[in-house]
């Protein structure tokens, strides 16, 4: 290679998209964790699929905008066009309507896909994210609703949320839709006069008003009445103790498959204006696949709102070291004891790494300092004689005969 004039790679991730160095990893797998134990405990089972589908699957039902602007299309090597999945509910409508025979329902799925979404990156808004999806198939009811939005509940809590720093806001796509039949719309007119309204608070209102008479060709202001459903699911959720769900008019989410209840959760700090979660119930999805209904209720949470949200209230756990001890070792002639040491520790549950380097004794202790490792033990030549191994705590200093 002719390195001295060849242009430096830089070092910059494409864009928006993140790496993920090991502290954002823990911050991963820290909220990875919860999200698991949380929606396990209501007997969910965990699937996956892979990143690339058909990008017919798109076509049909979700939003425009989705498919249009935001999605990753590429054509293969077979001249197939295959899409980077935007979200996870057309794929798994499409496993469920593959296997509808053979599962058993009520089903109760979750999974935590990444997902690619072609958006201008900003506060809460990525290209690659990754989302808990939650997903109950096979319950008509209104009770399967209001437990989806429990877990959604439930999760918040598990991360030691108050009810005060999030808000539950609900809406019924048949009042919406019902609303809007009053003025006359044709289908493809609802259809856009809906994606219009589930960016509302993104334009200003002028704008917003002059694009609603675009696609509805004529004046409107949609506001609708709470719808009996609605208040059934309020009501139902503030007797399990939830009470800061509410009915909001304005939630109608941008996607085309959406048939019933719809709900968003959001920050009550408005420093996080994007939903942290997005919902609700999408009955016809999976006949698009043939056969008959599955009623179907799900939502989708997204690990960047998330982020932003335990950070915003201070909900973040500190961080764990990447090992309860680190054995500093003088010289290559005592690795071997050190090895072996390191083992007998690994066997007894700890975990202990070894420093390499054997630099001096000080500079490999504040290298396990600076790790946030909590104690030392330092391996010499008496060590490996049989001396007792030390054992030093390195917030107090304090030494303490190695188990
Ligand atoms: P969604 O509202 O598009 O719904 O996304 C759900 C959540 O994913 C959002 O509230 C947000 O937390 C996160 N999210 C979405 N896009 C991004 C992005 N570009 N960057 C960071 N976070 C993002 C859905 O995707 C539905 N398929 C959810 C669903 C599941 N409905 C029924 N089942």
């Amino acid at each position: 290679m002719n390195g001295s004039k060849a242009k430096k790679l830089s070092t910059d991730s494409y864009k928006g998209v993140r790496d993920f160095y090991p502290a954002d990893m823990a911050v991963q797998e820290y909220i990875f964790g919860v999200w698991k134990k949380a929606v396990e405990s209501f007997g969910y089972e965990e699937y996956g699929a892979s990143v690339l589908e058909p990008a017919d699957l798109y076509r049909a039902k979700s939003g425009e905008e989705i498919v249009n602007e935001q999605t990753y299309t590429f054509t293969d090597r077979g001249e197939r066009e295959v899409t980077l999945r935007p979200e996870m509910t057309p794929t798994v409508a499409r496993m469920v309507a593959a296997r509808r025979r053979k599962l058993t329902f009520p089903l109760r799925w979750y999974s935590i896909p990444n997902l690619f979404r072609y958006e201008q990156p900003q506060r809460g808004r990525v290209r690659e994210h990754w989302q808990l999806n939650v997903d109950l198939f096979g319950a008509d009811s209104i009770e399967a609703d209001v437990e989806v939005i429990s877990v959604a509940y439930r999760i918040m809590k598990a991360f030691g949320a108050a009810d005060g720093d999030f808000e539950i806001r609900i809406n019924d796509r048949k009042a919406v839709l019902a609303g809007l039949n009053g003025a006359r719309l044709s289908p493809e007119q609802m259809r856009a006069v809906t994606r219009l309204m589930d960016k509302k608070d993104k334009l200003p209102r002028d704008a917003y008003l002059a694009a609603l008479k675009e696609a509805a060709g004529a004046d409107i202001d949609p506001a609708f009445e709470e719808s009996e459903a609605t208040q059934a699911a309020v009501r139902a959720l503030s007797a399990a103790g939830i009470s800061n769900a509410r009915f909001d008019a304005s939630i109608v989410r941008g996607f085309d498959y959406y048939t019933g209840i719809v709900f968003e959760i959001y920050d009550a700090d408005p420093a996080n204006r994007r939903a942290l979660f997005g919902g609700g119930r999408y009955d016809d999805l999976a006949s698009l696949f043939g056969g008959d209904k599955i009623p179907a209720v799900g939502f989708g949470m997204g690990d960047v709102t998330m982020r932003d949200f335990l950070e915003t209230h201070k909900l973040m756990p500190a961080p764990r070291a990447p090992a309860d001890y680190y054995l500093c070792v003088m010289a290559p002639e005592q690795a071997a004891f050190a090895a072996a040491t390191a083992d007998r520790l690994r066997a007894a549950g700890s975990r202990v790494a070894v420093d390499l380097s054997f630099k001096k004794v000080g500079d490999q202790i504040k290298s396990a300092d600076k790790r946030g490792i909590p104690a030392a033990v330092v391996i010499g030549p008496e060590e490996a004689a049989g001396k007792p191994l030390k054992a030093k705590d390195l917030k107090t200093g304090a030494e303490s005969e190695l188990p």
